[in-house]
């Protein structure tokens, strides 16, 4: 019998030592180390069988390399499509990690059972019936899609050469194990030997896989950091799980953009795509209320709008709480003390609540002009008008400075109905006769004579 191998690694990182030691010298990690078994044996199944034989590649010259647009599988879903870049690339190999109940696997059966070619969803996770029961909710009747519930790599190979699917699923890689391999499922040397056997295979016969991926407690997806470098795509799907909506994201895309963002609504049937989401995340309500203000922001290529929502009131204790939800904190500190240094607002001793409505989070610093109309707005108590908008970087000297692709945004707010969208004097905008009218203002001082 062969000797038992075994090897060290950092469950952070992914680094190998041939032994035990407390901090992973790689990233600085304590107790980050495990052993693991590791055992090779001789591999010669799928990968050296006839049909699947290794294509020699040989160099060539960047002219004489074939230009011709891959053509991409279209999954009938406009999101997904948008934040993969286009659709799906023959070969590549996506992951797309998730909190637990996010809707991960919702998702991607949603897919399979939509898309027009023959898939393959594999779950470790979850067993024919109750996949069967999760595909009634969404979508019952598709002839193309397989389910196959196993977690071992040889023996779904075996079944995808049986079947041919155009697109494999696998749900989730954590579950899948390989014989090569003794250690358990979801350990590192496992994650790592599962993925390189799916992406020899994905290259090889030119067939997508889609992976799914869990996350660790801190949001990184779990497994070696070099996972994400393996695969092709890394998507990330995020929301609240207590707010309907979700946002797919890219991380990295090496077919893409990764500024692209897909917008879902989780409903009793599935997940909905939301095709134009600034109608939700504004809310429509018919009375104006104070604390609310409304931001043109730009997400991706897409322009969205979003409700910023704004708590002044006075400390009840003496240290002033500062609270934002889907806002830097720190930023909200900086534009306060911007509003007290120079607009002479004091607010020192209030407690500011902020909030960016339907659970997500934006980095756009077009948002800090709306986030200091709607701190403003709350303090005063007095409503702005439904029908502003804002699109404005807030400098440290209370300066309002220009954002990029502003006109995008003017339309955009002037596709919804707004009657005046507020942005920097400092921003060149050649628009002309727009139904919307554009305030220029060039200091926060400027602002006030809107509100108060
Ligand atoms: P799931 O896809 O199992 O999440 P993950 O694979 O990321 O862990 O998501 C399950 C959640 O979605 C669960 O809380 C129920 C909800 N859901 C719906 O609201 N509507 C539906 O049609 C389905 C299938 C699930
Ligand atoms: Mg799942």
């Amino acid at each position: 019998m062969a000797k038992v191998k075994t090897t060290f690694f950092c469950q952070g990182c992914g680094t190998q030592y041939s032994k035990w030691q407390g901090q992973c010298t790689a990233c600085k990690e304590w107790n980050t180390i495990v052993e693991e078994l590791v055992q090779k044996t001789d591999k010669n199944d799928w990968q050296t069988s006839p049909n699947t034989s290794k294509r020699a590649s040989k160099p060539l010259q960047l002219k004489d390399i074939d230009s011709a647009k891959e053509a991409r599988l279209d999954t009938l879903d406009a999101e997904f499509n948008r934040v993969l870049g286009g659709g799906i690339v023959p070969g590549s190999l996506t992951l797309l990690g998730g909190e637990p109940g996010i809707g991960k696997s919702t998702l991607l059966l949603q897919i399979s059972l939509k898309l027009p070619y023959k898939t393959l969803y594999v779950s470790g996770e979850e067993s024919q019936k109750q996949i069967k029961m999760r595909a009634e909710r969404i979508n019952p009747d598709n002839d193309s899609c397989y389910i196959l519930t196993e977690t071992k790599t040889q023996n779904i190979f075996k079944q995808i050469e049986t079947l041919e699917p155009d697109i494999v699923i696998i749900d989730s890689i954590q579950t899948l194990h390989s014989d090569y391999i003794e250690s358990s499922s979801g350990s590192i040397s496992q994650i790592k030997e599962c993925t390189s056997e799916l992406i020899k295979f994905a290259k090889e016969t030119a067939t997508p896989v889609i992976l799914i991926g869990h996350i660790t407690k801190d949001g990184h997806i779990a497994g070696p950091k070099i996972l994400e470098h393996m695969v092709d795509t890394v998507l990330q799907f995020e929301g609240d799980r207590n707010h309907v909506f979700r946002i797919l994201r890219a991380q990295k895309n090496r077919f893409g953009s990764t500024s692209e963002l897909g917008i879902y609504e989780m409903q009793g049937s599935g997940l909905r795509e939301v095709s134009n989401p600034s109608e939700i995340l504004v809310s429509k309500k018919e009375e104006e209320l104070s604390g609310n203000a409304i931001a043109a922001t730009i997400e991706g290529i897409r322009s969205l709008m979003i409700e910023v929502q704004a708590l002044v009131s006075t400390a009840v204790y003496g240290t002033p709480q500062r609270s934002a939800t889907g806002f830097n904190a720190k930023r909200l500190n900086m534009l306060l003390a911007v509003l007290e240094k120079r607009a002479g607002f004091r607010l020192g001793a209030k407690d500011v609540f902020l909030n960016i409505t339907g659970g997500i989070s934006v980095d756009d610093p077009a948002i800090d002009l709306a986030v200091v109309a709607a701190i403003l707005s709350s303090n005063e108590d007095v409503a702005l008008q439904r029908d502003f908008c804002f699109a404005a970087e807030v400098g440290l000297s209370g300066e309002i400075r220009p954002v990029q692709r502003v006109e995008q945004r003017i339309l955009e707010a002037e596709k919804l109905g707004f009657s005046t969208i507020f942005v920097s004097k400092y921003n060149t905008i050649s628009l002309k006769d727009t139904a919307i009218k554009i305030q220029l203002l060039s200091k926060v001082e400027d602002l006030i004579g809107f509100i108060v």
